[in-house]
């Protein structure tokens, strides 16, 4: 392993989950493991308390197949990709090996993890072969996680995409949880049919499979956990859509890399663009997406 990318005492790399590398980090403020693949975070945890993401017992660490729980990074299409169905659901930037570019620790004690992908044959052929372009997911670990997926247009010609930080959650049951932040906006529920709706003046609450794509929200989401007397503060900068997602009882049971009774303890509160908001970036130009997550309790 190369020794430029630990941080003695701090931060290493080391094997993880199906022997693929990942970062494990370790400072008085928090404790986090980031995988190459996909440029996840597979857990993240404040000093002293409860893990923040939800990961599946049963995910796959395979190259080639996305992991289960943590933060998957979608890019460049959300959910199936329009008008082919063979391709993969949520685009390619999660199976990837992502490489490694640096990893610091700031004064202020939190230690930031900077990795990078860049088109080879493959993706070339799956998506638009005259695009060129960079990826850059710029992960802080402190006392807070702070997420920056930045997408740069290196090419000659517009870049059209969706992207998304498909946050997973862990939480003590869902259906005792809320979700607030997204009350009187428009969403297509994807549990009916895609049909667009508008959230009322009340959260979220979960009675039932639960998959919708807010469009045109900036704002900040807040996961009420009652049973773990915790608050999860979800804000984004340059995101225009929130998608919220439990597959509940069948769905649970129909994925192979979930557990059946694995449903209640995640919810997933994912920022991005997509649908509506898609992204056209200008060639020579970048776009972030920013998301920060921390906790109170309550
Ligand atoms: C969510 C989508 O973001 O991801 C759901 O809204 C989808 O429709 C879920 O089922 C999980 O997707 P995947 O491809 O990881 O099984």
């Amino acid at each position: 392993m190369d020794s430029s990318l630990e941080i003695p005492g701090i931060a290493r790399l080391v094997t993880g989950g199906g022997g693929l590398p990942r970062f494990e980090i370790a400072t008085p403020l928090a404790e986090a493991h980031v995988y190459l693949h996909g440029a996840q975070v597979a857990h993240f945890a404040p000093a002293g308390q409860p893990p923040v993401l939800f990961m599946s017992a049963q995910s796959w660490f395979q190259p080639g197949k996305p992991i289960r729980g943590g933060v998957p990074v979608i890019f460049p299409w959300f959910g199936s990709r329009q008008g082919d169905a063979s391709a993969p659901a949520h685009g390619f930037a999660r199976t990837r090996a992502w490489a490694a570019e640096s990893i610091l620790q700031r004064a202020d004690g939190v230690v930031v993890v900077t990795l990078r992908l860049e088109p080879d044959d493959a993706m070339r052929t799956m998506w638009n072969a005259s695009h060129n372009w960079v990826l850059r997911h710029r992960i802080a670990i402190g006392s807070e996680l702070s997420m920056e997926l930045e997408i740069e247009n290196r090419g000659t010609e517009p870049i059209q995409c969706e992207e998304a930080l498909h946050t997973y959650f862990n939480v003590s049951d869902v259906r005792g949880v809320m979700v607030w932040g997204l009350e009187n906006t428009e969403y297509y529920d994807k549990a009916d049919g895609m049909r667009r709706k508008r959230q009322d003046g009340e959260p979220i609450r979960f009675t039932a499979e639960t998959d919708r794509t807010y469009v045109n929200t900036e704002a900040t989401c807040i996961i009420e956990d009652p049973g773990l007397h915790r608050r999860i503060m979800v804000e984004k900068r340059h995101s225009h859509s929130t998608i919220v997602w439990n597959p509940w009882i069948a769905k649970a049971r129909a994925m192979a890399d979930f557990g059946d009774d694995e449903w209640p303890r995640m919810v997933c509160v994912e920022t991005g663009n997509v649908a509506d908001n898609r992204l056209e970036i200008a060639p020579s130009a970048r776009h972030v997406t920013e998301t920060v997550v921390h906790c109170e309790a309550c």
